[in-house]
Order: C-alpha cells, then sequence, then structure tokens
C-alpha cells in the first residue's frame, strides 16, 4: 500500500510531483487559504504522513485523532506550531527545513533593518500622496548603519547569516547566544563579543532577533527590556511574534523608548497589536522571511524528501525529534 500525503495548502509546483515520483499518493487541500479545523480533523484520520504550515496548529486535539499518522513534515525551519512533546508520546516523526531558507530570511531581516533606519516605507508613502516638493535638508533624515553597533539576538544558522552581511556595513556586533562562537568572532573583521542580553540592549543601535520561540524566549523583550534600548534604537523581528511583547513594543515606539522597528512577525498572526498600525516608526511586513521563489520550492522539496525518507525506511534528514527513529 503507498503511503498516503496529506498537504494542508498549495504548494510551489514540483512539490507534489516529487512525492508522487516516489510512489505515495497524494492529496492537497485545494484552497490558498489556511486550512479549516475540522477539514485539517478529518485528513489527519486518514493519512500516513501530513505536510503542514506553521499557520497549522498540530496540538493535543489534532494528534488524539491521527492514529495512522507517521510523521509530520512542518514546511518551515521553526515547529512551534506542533506539540513535539505529544507528538514524541506517539512515536510519530516530525521534520522541519532548516538551512534552506537561512539565505532568505538574513536577507529580510536586512530588508527591514534599512526600511526601519532610513524611513522607507514611511518616505514612499508620502511621495506617492504627492506631497513631495523637493529635496530638503531635513527631510525622512533616519539613522546611520555603516559604523554602528549591530546587536544579535540568537546565534544560529538564521543569526549567523545575519551578523554575516554587517561586514559589508563595517559594524561593531554584539551577539547574545546559549554558547559562544569562537569562530565566527574569529572570521567576522569588525568586531563580534557575546554579551549578555541587557548589554547588548543598552549597547547596541540594531537590535534583531534570530530565536527560536520555546517557552524560554517568549517575550523576550518586554518591557524592562525595551526600556533598555537606546532612545535612536531599531529592533528587527524576523523571528517568532510572541518573543516580543507586543503591547509593549507599541508603547515604546510611541512614546520613544525607541526609535523604529521592523516586523515580520506577529504575536497572534495574523492579527496585529493596533496600537502598531497606526504608528509611522515601524516597518509592517506579512511574515515573508522565506518568500522567494528559489526558497519555497528547497522547502518543499526538503519536507517531501523527509516524508520519502521515512517510508523508505530511512531516518528523515531533518528529524527534530530523534528520540522516535529506532531502526538504527
Ligand atoms: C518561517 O517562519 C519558518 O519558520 O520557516
Ligand atoms: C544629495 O542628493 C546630495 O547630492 O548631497
Amino acid at each position: 500500500m503507498p503511503a498516503r500525503i496529506y498537504i494542508t495548502r498549495p504548494l510551489p509546483a514540483g512539490v507534489a510531483e516529487h512525492l508522487r515520483e516516489a510512489g505515495m499518493e497524494v492529496e492537497i487541500y485545494p484552497k490558498d487559504q489556511v486550512i479549516p479545523q475540522d477539514v485539517l480533523l478529518r485528513a489527519v484520520e486518514e493519512c500516513d504522513g501530513l505536510l503542514c504550515l506553521l499557520t497549522d496548529m498540530i496540538g493535543r486535539e489534532v494528534l488524539a485523532r491521527a492514529g495512522r499518522l507517521r510523521i509530520i513534515a512542518n514546511y518551515a525551519v521553526g515547529y512551534n506550531n506542533i506539540d513535539v512533546e505529544e507528538a514524541t508520546r506517539r512515536g510519530i516523526a516530525v521534520t522541519n527545513t532548516p538551512g534552506v531558507l537561512t539565505d532568505a530570511t538574513a536577507d529580510l531581516a536586512w530588508a527591514l533593518l534599512f526600511a526601519a533606519a532610513r524611513r522607507v516605507v514611511e518616505a514612499e508613502r508620502y511621495l506617492r500622496e504627492g506631497r513631495f516638493q523637493g529635496w530638503g535638508p531635513q527631510l525622512f533624515l533616519g539613522q546611520e548603519i555603516t559604523g554602528r553597533t549591530l546587536g544579535v539576538v540568537g546565534l544560529g544558522r538564521i543569526g549567523q547569516a545575519f551578523a554575516s552581511r554587517a561586514s559589508a556595513f563595517r559594524m561593531k556586533i554584539l551577539y547574545n547566544s546559549l554558547e559562544a562562537d569562537p569562530e565566527f568572532e574569529g572570521a567576522y573583521p569588525y568586531g563580534a563579543s557575546r554579551v549578555d542580553l541587557d548589554t547588548l540592549l543598552q549597547q547596541s543601535d540594531f537590535v534583531s532577533l534570530h530565536v527560536p520561540l520555546t517557552s524560554e524566549t517568549h517575550h523576550l523583550i518586554g518591557r524592562r527590556e525595551l526600556r533598555l534600548m537606546r532612545p535612536h534604537a531599531v529592533l528587527i523581528n524576523t523571528a517568532r511574534g510572541p518573543v516580543v511583547d507586543e503591547a509593549a513594543l507599541a508603547q515604546a515606539l510611541r512614546e520613544g523608548w525607541i526609535w523604529s522597528a521592523g516586523l515580520d512577525v506577529y504575536e497572534n498572526e495574523p492579527a496585529v497589536h493596533p496600537g502598531l498600525l497606526t504608528l509611522p516608526n515601524v516597518v509592517l511586513l506579512p511574515h515573508v522571511g522565506s518568500a522567494t521563489f528559489a526558497t519555497r520550492l528547497r522547502m518543499g522539496l526538503m519536507a517531501a524528501g523527509n516524508l520519502i525518507a521515512y517510508f523508505q525506511g530511512r531516518r528523515p534528514p531533518n528529524l527534530v525529534n530523534g528520540g522516535v527513529w529506532k531502526n538504527g
């Protein structure tokens, strides 16, 4: 019997074909929208492998219905949408898509940094509104980027890729992570040192978040932390929304505790704190960190590759709960 795979939303062309070529039966939720919970619950009852998205909450209720489900291949590097502990307890493998989206996400963090530092979106809107009366010496002044101090919170794959790009801007790097990375520090030409989070917040001109969402990183940046930042500082978040206390951030931006922010992720996606929507000094993107044609295809092929490996009896290359793998 071929393995039955359910994909929760249409993906770039080539992904389902890859699975079918490997002999799998593939069903796809046909609409380009988040799959309704009742459809998901019915789908998981009848599939052996699930290819799901970060917008699909795979919690206890879903897993309780997934009697024959063997593997969940998440189409994302982050997997906080899946109750991995419960999946593991049920012997269900969970995989993610690390590496293939590192550069795209690091690039987008820089796009947000530039936009928030130089008021790109605000200025463009002003022009479109017909308000541009000619060059002005004080028109849309922003923050200098070159030569300043960049704070990188989390020095994993994406944090490192983001940080390494700063050498083009001769920036000094402060980073906060569980472990020091002497290799990164040695390779970076303008100085990189590991400091505690408070020091990083107090001394950085730009702070960019690159940690996964866990119980430890929930509201890592709250009122107290925003108060530590410099009044001209810029905060960038391309990681996960709940890492930042959004209400506190809205207050900080409104009251000038910090200068601006660039966000790609939100605490309660797709909702955005109403206090942010009316502020000029925040750039708000709709979670598009990995959104390039090439990256989204690579993510799909990687997720498919994990499913194929599993059903061919091989260890999935991107297994996040190794404990379920007993075949060698
Ligand atoms: C995107 O947010 C991802 O985790 O891949
Ligand atoms: C600005 O446009 C300049 O030439 O300084």
